[in-house]
């Protein structure tokens, strides 16, 4: 496998970026996060000057114009200008704190021009949020082919060491676009590649298959799936009763509930995430030969997910934890990467491969049997500059292909392929909007389409249509050797019309089966819990009957523990269980992963050995990693000394859910803060005699229970075993010096987790 941008680089990078801000030392210049590329003056400035540039981390979308040619200016010449407010009109303005009145007391006068404009356009600044997949963060990146896809196709941006720029947006399902990050849901994985041969979308998910086989299904589940249309709850969620009403019902559901039952429905962060192109595409090489395959994004950082409880914590705590996270990564130099991959099968009549159904987007091929070949690397190396204008208004859809990709008779991607261009007539305002400059393709655009609302080409000529002879005859059309894009001739075999699925399309338990199988007993574990869960939340017993019922389909073991948690006995199956061989590949455990940007507590105070806290916290920049320091209060530790530290979080503001593992230097006083009328998570306050902050004991229990790698030095062992941490149990390691504290934790990191301090039940099957 190729390595193109190498990690090193980016690790450098984190190295460089962090390193220069930690050392900066004002608590504003040390983390991630701060708001613009200035610090602020404590009053008012008042002197004129150019708006200030976007942060180093940011980058708008590159400068084309609306038909798609190269421009000549700086993208940021996009942005406001000038030194001076204006109207829309650039009027210079004197004033816009006050309407324009018949005395300072008197009534506002309609001629205010300012003020109508300022109010009309404020009034209209909301558009309607995506109806699906409205909660999302982005960023732009690149694309590097290995060109090992050439074999298979000529789609010119897999040639060798083709680099494309790319937009990829994250986002969850059902929540709207003001909802909490880290609910149980799909999470969408949307990629736009900048192609010189025209934008390519790969529109997938974090799961492999969908909840349905026909898109005229899609507003079924989704109504089911949103909230309920009376009270408009729960937000975000599926634990209630309308979508198990229908997911129980709609067998073909049970693969897609099931993956979201398991970790994968809670991932830790966005660069934890696998992405999957879901459908079976055709690829079509330079001699018109064909293959069937299957997309998939591989993450460089691992696959991880969070805990139930670590996310429902996380929702409270932080909503928008996973686009902080993306964004904090990429300012931080930790640049996620994605390897992209391809299952490929031969195209034959059948569109089968090894009796799977290659049209059936319910299904998976497993890695197994089809092994996942990289064919090139994207990396995400800036944030976007302005959030309304890029990852808000930009548009993907399955049918932004280019020559050598091409689309199958999947008949749920036939519905996407109508559906995504006309949702945005609605969300998008008009038919324009691949004009939208994050939505611009950098090819060249001669398209005869015209006119129509927020039109910002302005065509020239007089013969938008073909044949014509006034414009010259132009456009023309490409043959295959210009680029022109000609859909695979594939044979349709004769048939009626039907409204009907192919008989492979009814087997909907086998796969759920192979995928209860593949999992380690943690992981079933916690899908049991799950299932438990979001049907404790049902109301109505029938459902969870019905649901069971559904359960002892895939495995019994499976169907007793939920029915036992739900109080109801458990089903038998129909019949005889399928067959299947479990796919390895499935189970997220079991791989040691790099620990690039994962984020580390260092829990000191001014008792701390500071030197070895600096040590540590250097050490952690070195691994490309995001050290934050907790601590009593804000401010500067060793203020006194000539090279004092950050403090980046207080015992009040800090939660061990926004750390991977927990540094200990030393075991610090309560704070003065330390008692429950003023913080509550300082409980009945710190008995007489305590030696740790008792927020310090909350965050360590629960790191502990998390699993999460504990480190400490100096009297961490005093903190710990106040907190009731056995200092011997796994993943606990008080050693003599920070940096063998550090280096053991991060061995434990590469894991994710201290998964031996979960026992599963001895009978787990
Ligand atoms: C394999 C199945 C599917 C996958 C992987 C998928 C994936 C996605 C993703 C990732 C997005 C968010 C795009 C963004 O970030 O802007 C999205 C949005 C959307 N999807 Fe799907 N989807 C699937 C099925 C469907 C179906 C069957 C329909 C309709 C028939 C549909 C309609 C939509 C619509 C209308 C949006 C909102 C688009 C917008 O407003 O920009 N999806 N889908």
């Amino acid at each position: 496998m190729e390595e193109s941008h190498p990690v090193k680089e980016t690790v450098d990078k984190v190295i460089d970026t962090v390193a220069g801000a930690v050392s900066g030392g004002g608590p504003s210049g040390t983390v991630p996060g701060r708001p613009g590329s200035e610090s602020p003056s404590l009053d008012e400035p008042t002197e004129p000057r150019e708006p200030p540039a976007p942060k180093p981390d940011q980058s708008g979308p590159q400068a084309f114009t609306a038909t798609g040619q190269a421009a000549d200016v700086p993208p940021a010449a996009r942005a406001q200008g000038g030194e001076y407010l204006t109207t829309a009109q650039g009027l210079r303005l004197v004033d816009t704190d006050h309407s324009l009145k018949a005395g300072p007391r008197g009534p506002v006068l309609l001629q205010d021009h300012h003020l109508r404009e300022k109010i009309m356009h404020f009034d209209h600044e909301r558009i309607p949020e995506r109806v699906v997949h409205a909660r999302g963060a982005a960023a732009h990146g690149v694309f590097r082919a290995y060109g090992t896809a050439s074999t298979v196709t000529k789609a010119a941006f897999l040639a060798k060491d083709v680099e494309t720029p790319i937009f990829l947006r994250f986002s969850s399902v059902l929540g709207s676009r003001g909802s909490a990050d880290t609910v149980r849901d799909t999470r969408g994985f949307a990629t736009k590649f900048y192609t010189g041969e025209g934008v390519f979308d790969l529109v997938g998910n974090n799961i492999p298959v969908f909840f349905i086989q026909d898109a005229i299904k899609f507003p079924d589940v989704i109504h089911a799936g949103k909230p309920h249309p009376d009270r408009e709850i729960p937000q975000a969620q599926s634990a209630h009763d309308t979508f198990w009403d229908f997911v129980s019902l709609h067998t073909e559901a049970t693969h897609h509930t099931l993956w979201n039952m398991s970790d994968r429905g809670i991932p830790r962060s966005y660069r934890t995430m696998e992405g999957f192109g879901v459908h079976t595409f055709r690829l079509v090489d330079a001699a018109g030969a064909t293959t069937l395959v299957k997309f998939h994004w591989k993450p460089k950082a691992g696959v991880h997910s969070l805990l139930w409880e670590e996310a429902q914590l996380i929702n409270g705590m932080d909503p928008d934890f996973h686009r902080r996270d993306l964004a904090d990564a990429i300012e931080a130099g930790a640049y996620p990467q994605w390897e992209l991959g391809i299952q490929v099968f031969p195209d034959t009549p059948e569109q089968t491969f090894e009796g799977i159904d290659l049209l059936d987007p319910t299904k998976i091929v497993p890695e197994e049997l089809a092994p996942v070949q990289p064919v090139g690397l994207l990396t995400l190396n800036a944030n976007p500059v302005n959030y309304f204008a890029e990852t808000e208004q930009v548009a993907f859809h399955p049918g932004h292909l280019v020559p050598g990709i091409d689309v199958t008779d999947d008949p749920l991607l036939a519905g996407r392929l109508f559906s995504y261009l006309d949702t945005q007539i609605t969300r998008l305002g008009g038919p324009n909007f691949a004009q939208i400059p994050i939505n611009r393709t950098h090819a060249p655009v001669n398209d005869m389409l015209r006119d129509g609302f927020h039109q910002t080409a302005v065509h020239s000529g007089v013969a938008p249509y073909k044949p014509n002879s006034l414009d010259g005859g132009c456009p023309f059309f490409a043959g295959q050797q210009e680029g022109g894009y000609r859909e695979t001739p594939v044979q349709v075999p004769a048939a009626g019309k039907v409204r009907e699925a192919p008989a492979s399309f009814a087997d909907h338990f086998s796969q759920p089966r192979q995928f209860w199988l593949s999992l380690t007993p943690v992981e079933r574990e916690h899908v049991i819990a799950a299932y438990t869960f979001e049907l404790g939340k049902v109301y109505e017993q029938a459902i969870k009957e019905r649901t069971l019922r559904v359960l002892a389909e895939i495995d019994p073991y499976l169907c007793e523990q939920v029915a036992q948690g739900l109080g109801l006995p458990a089903p038998k199956s129909a019949g005889p269980l399928p067959s299947v061989e479990p796919s390895p590949a499935l189970s997220q455990l079991g791989r040691t992963w790099p620990t690039t940007g994962r984020i580390i507590g260092i829990v000191a105070d001014d008792s701390s050995d500071l030197q070895a806290v600096r040590a540590v916290r250097q050490q952690v920049l070195d691994g490309g990693m995001v050290p934050l320091v907790i601590s009593a209060a804000g401010g500067l530790l060793g203020a006194d000394s000539s090279d004092p530290v950050t403090v980046q979080r207080t015992f009040a503001t800090a939660r061990s859910v926004e750390f991977d593992a927990l540094l200990l230097a030393g075991a610090p006083a309560p704070g003065k803060d330390a008692y429950g009328a003023r913080d509550a998570k300082a409980g009945n306050g710190t008995p007489a005699g305590a030696l740790t902050d008792p927020r310090v004991l909350l965050m360590l229990s629960e790191a502990f229970r998390h699993a999460k790698p504990l480190g400490g030095w100096a009297n961490a062992e005093q903190a710990l075993t106040a907190a009731g941490i056995d200092t011997a149990a796994p993943g606990v390691l008080v050693a003599d010096s920070g940096e063998a504290a550090l280096q053991e934790v991060v061995r434990l990191l590469g894991q994710h987790r201290v998964w031996e301090r979960f026992p599963t039940a001895a009978d787990i099957v």
